[in-house]
Parts: C-alpha cells; structure tokens; sequence
C-alpha cells in the first residue's frame, strides 16, 4: 500500500491530523493499536483552547461541539475559604470551551468514516523504516499477516508509549522530565455540577478540582498519595475529602452520587527534542506530556498539527520545504510556554510532601498576587485560553 502521509496512531491527534490533510487533497492512513471503542474508552480533560476549536471548523468537525460545548468565560480560584474569579474574556477576550475529549475523538473518528478516510485498527509490531530518507516506509501486522505501506512522510501520533519517539536514535535525541509525587484521583458521575464555572482549590488537604462534562454530567478530582489505588476510595471518602478541599459554600452546594468511572493518574511533565527525524515528525503525547492542572494535553497535541498540517499543505501546493525544515522548531516553542503554565499552575496548587513552612508561605503569596493584581491574572489567563499559534 501507499499513501502521502501515514499516521502512526488514531487518538486525538492523529485522527485531527488526517481529516485536516483530507480537507486540503492529502491522502494519509492512520494506523491505531486498539480497537475505536477502547480509543474511545479513555476519559481525559475537555477544556479547548479556540485554537483547537478553529481547527476542528477547519476540519468540518465542530457542528456538535458548537452545539453541545459550554463556553467558560473564566475559572475559579481557591485556596481554603478563599475564592476568586479571574475573568478570560475581561482579560483576553476569548473564552474557552468545555467539551470532552471523548466527544472530540467521536466526531472524529465519524468525519474519517464518512470521508471513507483508510485507518486499520489492532495493528501490532509497527516499525518505521528509512525516515531519515526521501522515502520511508512503515511495516506492521494485522492479524499476523505482514504488511508494508510507503508513503512520503509519517507522522508519530502513538502517544507516551509508542514506536515513533523510540525511532528516533539516541544520539539524537534529548529528553526533559519531571515527576510529581502525587496523583489525581477522578470521579465521573450524573450529577449536576458544584458551580457553571471550573473550581481549582489549594487546600491543606492537598489540590482539589471540580469540573464537569454536561449539566448532569461532573467530573472531580483530588490530588491523591501515588501508592492509593481507586479501590481504597468509596465513593462516600471520595465525596467527604472533596468537601473539604473547597470552599464551604461550595461544599454545601455539592450534590453527590455513585460514581460511573473511578481512576487514578500519576502527573508528569515530559518533553522530547527535537521533535522531527528527517521526514518523521512526532505530534502530542507521542513528544510532551504535561500534568491535568490547566488542561493543556489535547490542546498542546492540536498546536503541533496545526504547524505540521501547514508545512505538509505548504510541501504539496507550493513544493516549500521551509514549513517542513522547521516544524520541530515551531512547534517546541509553544510546548515549552505550555509546559511551564501547566508546571507553574501544579506548583502553585499542590501540596507537596516535602514542603517546608517557607514554600506554603510562598504559594500563599502567589496566590494572593494572583488574585490582586491584574497582569498576574491577565498572564494567567492568556495562557489558560492559550497562547496564539
Ligand atoms: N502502533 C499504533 N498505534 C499506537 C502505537 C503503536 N505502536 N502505540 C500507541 N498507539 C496508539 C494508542 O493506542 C492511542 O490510541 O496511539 C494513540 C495515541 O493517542 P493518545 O495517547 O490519546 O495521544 P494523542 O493523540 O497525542 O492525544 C493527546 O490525549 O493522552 C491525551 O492528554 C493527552 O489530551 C491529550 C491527547
Ligand atoms: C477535566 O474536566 O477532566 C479537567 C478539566 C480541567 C483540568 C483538568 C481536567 O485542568
């Protein structure tokens, strides 16, 4: 087989990717491990940034999110009984959307199935050759039986855990990580959420999120000891410990009831450099991770698209290369900004277990700036609704 562009992967990215190509004439075949109902099993953070928002329309995909999205125009602040407001549309004029990902990947993957878009599921052993050359070419097996696909260039959208980072050599490549020593656990469950805007709580008790997915549709997290595991908490501990992470005016507004899905994440920031290997180019979580606090995830995984979908449009209209030669370049000055907002806004909201007297103080300070002083919330805000393209 031969396409333009093979994609390794169909998450969030690189099902974004292929149906842009496709709406510009570029052919491409996503190749995913799984099945399209475990990709869609995933539960992640639902908070887009207009940027991704303006390449789903590019896409033809936004219809549903335009319809059923919630537009934030700010979020909430906490720390024990304090809260505060910081306003996105005042400071930046652009809002943000709340729509989950779930939902992204699901009108997706109906976009590519309506345009007959080529993507193979569960296959196995996917290995990229020559990328270093003019002419790579891609094996892996789908039902034990070999295949190839030739194609111009590949794109690694595999995720954290995938081949195409692995491919580039060592020599190469650099990597930059951070480990945090706790984790988030998260509740999803049909109830109304706490308030119609995100709540994000330093307490004592340690962070505490309230987000949501509809009107009767909540997702909370607690920041948890990385060595809990979802069985300890019932759902009863869960909702107490909530409680008494927010404000108590939101507390005893909080309704509560069975969760529907209980899990626990580890938060991480990691990056790769660079993020292009001759005519390999990685795309989201496959080159950068980032810890939940500000859900900058799938919108970091939308930028660099965005800035390989204009180099390849600009390759095969124009034959320029200059998009091309630069994507990494690009496309790593934007992670880093996000990394640092999505780290910043970690460390100013958790505790953490060997926090001296003098870093609470610290975070207290950052926090009461942050509530008093406009370009402090104007930075904070330009960043959570995302910086440009
Ligand atoms: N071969 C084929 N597919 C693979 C391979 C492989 N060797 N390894 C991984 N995959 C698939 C995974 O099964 C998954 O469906 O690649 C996909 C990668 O999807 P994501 O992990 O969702 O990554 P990405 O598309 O970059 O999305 C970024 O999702 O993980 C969240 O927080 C992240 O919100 C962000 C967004
Ligand atoms: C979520 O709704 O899952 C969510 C929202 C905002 C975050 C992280 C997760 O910062």
């Amino acid at each position: 087989m031969k396409t333009q562009v093979a994609i390794i992967g169909g998450g969030p990215s690189g099902l974004l990717l292929s149906q842009l190509l496709h709406v510009q004439g570029i052919q491409s075949v996503v190749l995913e491990r799984k099945t399209k109902d475990y990709v869609l099993g995933r539960i992640r953070a639902g908070v887009l940034e207009q940027g991704f928002v303006r390449l789903m329309e590019e896409a033809g995909c936004a219809d549903r999110l335009h319809a059923e999205g919630f537009q934030h125009e700010g979020t909430h602040v906490s720390y024990g009984d304090e809260m505060f407001r910081i306003d996105f549309v005042e400071h930046t004029g652009t809002p943000v959307v709340v729509y989950g990902q779930t939902e992204v990947t699901r009108d997706l993957y109906e976009a590519r199935e309506a345009a007959d878009g080529k993507l193979e599921f569960n296959v196995e052993n996917v290995v990229i050759y020559d990328a270093e050359t003019g002419a790579p070419y891609v094996e892996y097996e789908v039902d034990g039986e070999a295949r190839r696909l030739e194609c111009d260039f590949v794109a690694g959208c595999d995720g954290f855990h995938g081949v195409s980072r692995q491919t580039i050599p060592l020599d190469v490549r650099r990597e930059y990580e951070k480990l945090y020593p706790f984790g988030w656990l998260g509740v999803l469950s049909e109830t109304p959420p706490v308030n119609h805007e995100l709540i994000y709580a330093n307490s004592e008790r340690g962070f505490a999120l309230c987000s949501m997915r509809n009107a009767n549709l909540s997702r909370y997290y607690i920041q948890c000891s990385l060595s809990d595991s979802p069985e300890d908490w019932t759902d009863e501990a869960f909702w107490q410990e909530l409680k008494r992470r927010i404000p108590k005016e939101e507390a005893d507004k909080l309704v509560t009831g069975p969760s529907i899905e209980k899990s626990i994440a580890p938060l991480r920031s990691f990056v790769t450099e660079p993020m292009q290997w001759g005519r390999l180019f990685l795309c989201g979580d496959a080159a950068h991770i980032v810890p939940p606090t500000g859900a900058k995830g799938l919108n970091t995984a939308a930028s660099d698209v965005h800035y390989l979908y204009h180099a390849l449009c600009d390759y095969y209209r124009d034959g320029t290369e200059e998009g091309i030669n630069t994507y990494s370049q690009k496309a790593l000055s934007r992670i880093w900004k996000a990394e640092r907002f999505s780290w910043w806004f970690s460390s100013l909201m958790h505790r953490y277990p060997d926090q001296s007297e003098f870093d609470l103080k610290m975070q207290i300070a950052d926090l009461e700036f942050l509530r008093s002083n406009r370009a402090a919330q104007q930075a904070m805000a330009e960043n959570y609704v995302g910086l440009p393209y």
